[in-house]
This record gives structure tokens, C-alpha cells and sequence, in this order.
């Protein structure tokens, strides 16, 4: 059975915020062939101190019990300006939830994966930062880490209708990225091509919301929130007019479903430093005599109707 350590940029809970990392932790907390050991925060969708507070308050309304939460990086590799402070509503709930375990997220994560050879799988759901430096602390993560499953990227199409050159993940922190690239370590990543497929509807929050269950409920309600935000955010688009892509929980779904995508082994690379390509990843497809030597595995399809009938069963069941 899969152990994994979870690193993520939560914000489910705050108003307006993103809310997939909050339903991959919910999936991995309802998935029975799971189990979850640790989780790390990360700056992202939110400030670090935001994404542990939302934390601890997601793993209280689960009752995920004494699954340690540890504080990680709040800003990127060699963004250091990038620090920021909780919202007033999020500030408010600290003093109500459990406060995080001491440490810092790159340590913890490293010290469990040293400690369990070849057993740790590691699902990272924000930007890679964190996992960045844990290679710096301990280089020999990537020979003992199981695997190190990944939301993010964009690799066989360019989005010419979103904002960022790229994925959201990568383009945050493109060194960390690079650094987990050419670690060695094994990855599957799960990128944009597949994660915009796999959606939540209005009529799967109804579905939530019917559920006899303490949770359901509240992950119906977040799901109409988000998707009516979406919707405000952009008019033109009718994609997310009605719907909302659930990337995280794809990523997570995968470590005990792998038959719910198709991989491709791949030579990544990603576009470091300033300018208008940075975040930007390159996938080498070319069908050449002497190929770079694939150092990633990579979502190309998913079975959406599959993944979404195991996401609604968990989910409606916590
Ligand atoms: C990724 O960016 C975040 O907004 C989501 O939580 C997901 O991890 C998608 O690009
Ligand atoms: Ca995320």
C-alpha cells in the first residue's frame, strides 16, 4: 500500500481561493489504499502561513487524527520577495486550530524518506520548492524516495487561452522544478493536458451535497463557491462556465489508480530564469536515432469517467 508524504499550497476554506489541493488531501485521507504520513506546505495558491492554517483546519473538519502538518518554503528558490501574510478571515482561525508540527517541511520530508528506503512515495500538488530543497539538504532522496508523483506542467499542447506561459507549478518555481528534473529521482507527472478534462459540475456538487455524510456537504458548497468564482473570473469561457477542473486530485488518484492515465516516458526539461518563457517546460518527442534519455514519465490521456466515479465515491463516503 502506498505511504505518501503530501506537499501542498491548500487553500480550501478561504473565500475565492482554489479549492482542488483541499479535495486531492480529502481523497487521499478517503482512499483505503492510501496512506498518508505527513503532509508539507508550500507557498502557491496562498501564502505558506495561509496553506498551513487552511491546513490544520481541513484536517480538523476530516479528522485526519495526528497526521503531522509541517511548514515549508514561503517563497520560491530565488524569489525571496515573494513572502506574504494571511488574510484577515484566514489570521482569524489560527488561534482554532492545531498549530503545525515544529520543523520545516524540506527537513521532514527528507528525514522520512531516509528513514523508509525505497518505501516513501512523495504527491506534489504546488510548487516543487520544497521538494528543491530537500534534494539540497539530502541528494540521496532521489535513490531512496519510492516515487515522486507530480501536479503540474503542460507537455504535449501550448494553452493559448490561459494567463501564464505555462502551468501554474512550474511557472511558480521553475528552478525547483529543473532541480527535481535532473535529480534522478523516479516521476510521473500529471499536467494540464489531462487535469482540465477531469471536472466537477454543478451536478456532482448537488451529488455532494446529498450525501449523509459530515463532509460531503461541505465539499459540495466549496465546489458551487468555486465554480460560480471561476465563472465571474472568466465571462468568455465556456468551459468553465459550468464546471471546475479538479488537477490536484488527479495526481493523487493515480498513486493507487496508475490505470487511470496513459504515460509516456519523456525527456523534460523546463525554461529557467527571467523572460517571457519562464515556467514554459520542454518535451523532447523528437523520434530521433540517438534519443535524449527519458528522465520522466508523463500523463497523455485519462479516463475521465473513471476517475470521476472513483472521486465521488470517496468523496461522498467521508
Ligand atoms: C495547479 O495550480 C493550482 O492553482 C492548482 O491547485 C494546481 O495545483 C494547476 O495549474
Ligand atoms: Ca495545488
Amino acid at each position: 500500500m502506498p505511504r505518501i508524504i503530501l506537499d501542498t499550497d491548500l487553500a480550501m476554506g478561504a473565500p475565492g481561493s482554489d479549492i482542488d489541493d483541499g479535495f486531492a488531501l480529502a481523497l487521499a485521507h478517503a482512499d483505503p489504499d492510501i496512506t498518508l504520513e505527513l503532509i508539507t506546505t508550500v507557498n502557491g495558491n496562498t501564502d505558506v502561513e495561509s496553506a498551513t492554517i487552511l491546513t490544520a483546519e481541513l484536517a480538523r473538519r476530516l479528522d485526519l487524527g495526528d497526521v503531522p502538518v509541517v511548514k515549508g518554503a514561503a517563497a520560491a528558490l530565488t524569489r525571496p520577495q515573494g513572502v506574504r501574510r494571511p488574510a484577515d478571515h484566514v489570521e482569524a482561525l489560527r488561534a482554532t486550530v492545531a498549530p503545525p508540527t515544529p520543523g520545516y517541511a524540506a527537513a521532514a520530508i527528507a528525514e522520512l524518506v531516509m528513514a523508509n528506503p525505497g518505501e516513501i512515495t512523495v504527491v506534489a500538488i504546488g510548487p516543487l520548492t520544497n521538494v528543491a530543497a530537500a534534494l539540497s539538504l539530502e541528494p540521496r532522496l532521489a535513490q531512496n524516495v519510492r516515487e515522486i508523483v507530480i501536479m503540474g506542467g503542460v507537455f504535449f499542447q501550448t494553452m493559448p487561452t490561459r494567463d501564464l506561459p505555462g502551468e501554474f507549478n512550474v511557472w511558480v518555481d521553475p528552478e525547483a522544478a529543473q532541480a527535481v528534473l535532473r535529480s534522478g529521482m523516479p516521476q510521473r507527472w500529471v499536467g494540464l493536458d489531462v487535469t482540465l478534462q477531469v471536472r466537477l459540475t454543478r451536478e456532482h456538487a448537488r451529488r455532494m451535497l446529498e450525501a449523509d455524510s459530515p463532509f460531503a456537504p461541505f465539499a459540495g458548497e466549496s465546489t458551487l463557491a468555486w465554480i460560480d468564482h471561476v465563472a465571474a473570473r472568466n465571462p468568455g469561457n465556456a468551459l468553465d462556465a459550468d464546471s471546475c477542473a479538479m488537477h490536484d486530485p488527479l495526481a493523487m488518484a493515480v498513486v493507487s489508480r496508475p490505470d487511470l492515465v496513459e504515460l509516456r516516458e519523456v525527456a523534460l526539461d523546463v525554461v529557467t530564469g527571467e523572460g517571457p518563457a519562464r515556467g514554459v517546460m520542454i518535451t523532447d518527442v523528437r523520434e530521433s536515432a540517438d534519443p535524449p534519455p527519458a528522465n520522466a514519465r508523463v500523463a497523455a490521456a485519462v479516463d475521465v469517467d473513471a476517475f470521476t466515479e472513483h472521486f465521488l465515491q470517496l468523496i461522498t463516503g467521508l
